[in-house]
């Protein structure tokens, strides 16, 4: 009865992210923004903000939760008609890492991509996503894909210091 109640409530959620015009606070994940994801990410290679022929800048030690070691690299971008700032962090983890071994080797230690972009026309602000380095995106523990309005990382972000979502300027 459990599982069938669960399997009940999925499946609404299921119908739930088919709408995914119906932009509710909490909703990420979405269609919608797997497609803004991927096109954000080839978006990115084109750059050469990511993928095999990325620039790279000055790696700096980091904190937690984003990696041992970091590169930070901030853009005014445009997508799909959206125009914003662009915040790509490279994060890196590995036992013992330090930032010249990730200036040395910077593909070894990749862990993920953490993205913002800033929307400045969408009510939401800023998009938000987690990629691996192949570009695919990390998910939530049940599964949702980390992309659009996702909730771990605003709840966090929302602590920054003048209300803009960003800390590097604090
Ligand atoms: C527990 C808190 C926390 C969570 C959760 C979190 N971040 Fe951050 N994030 C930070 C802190 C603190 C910084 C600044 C220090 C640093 O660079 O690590 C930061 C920096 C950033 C930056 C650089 C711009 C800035 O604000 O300085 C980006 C981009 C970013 N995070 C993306 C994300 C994304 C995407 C997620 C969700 C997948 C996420 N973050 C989840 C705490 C968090």
């Amino acid at each position: 009865m459990g599982a069938k109640l669960k399997f009940g409530a999925a499946l609404c959620a299921v119908f739930a992210i088919g709408g995914g015009a119906v932009a509710q606070d909490a909703m990420f994940g979405t269609q919608d923004d797997l497609d803004t994801a991927a096109a954000l990410w080839q978006a990115m290679i084109d750059a050469r903000l990511a993928g095999e022929d990325a620039i790279h800048t000055r790696p700096y030690e980091g904190t937690e939760p984003h990696g041992a070691v970091l590169e930070t690299f901030y853009a005014p971008f445009a997508l799909n008609g959206q125009e914003g700032q662009l915040i790509v962090k490279r994060n890196h983890m590995a036992e013992g890492l330090t930032p010249g071994a990730v200036w040395d080797d910077p593909d070894a230690s990749l862990a993920a991509v953490t993205v913002m972009f800033e929307q400045p026309d969408a009510e939401s602000g800023w998009f938000w996503a987690k990629y691996f380095p192949d570009g695919s995106l990390d998910q939530t523990p049940d599964g949702v894909a980390l992309a659009g309005q996702a909730a771990g990382c605003i709840s966090c972000h929302s602590g920054a210091a003048g209300g803009d979502m960003v800390f590097a300027n604090d």
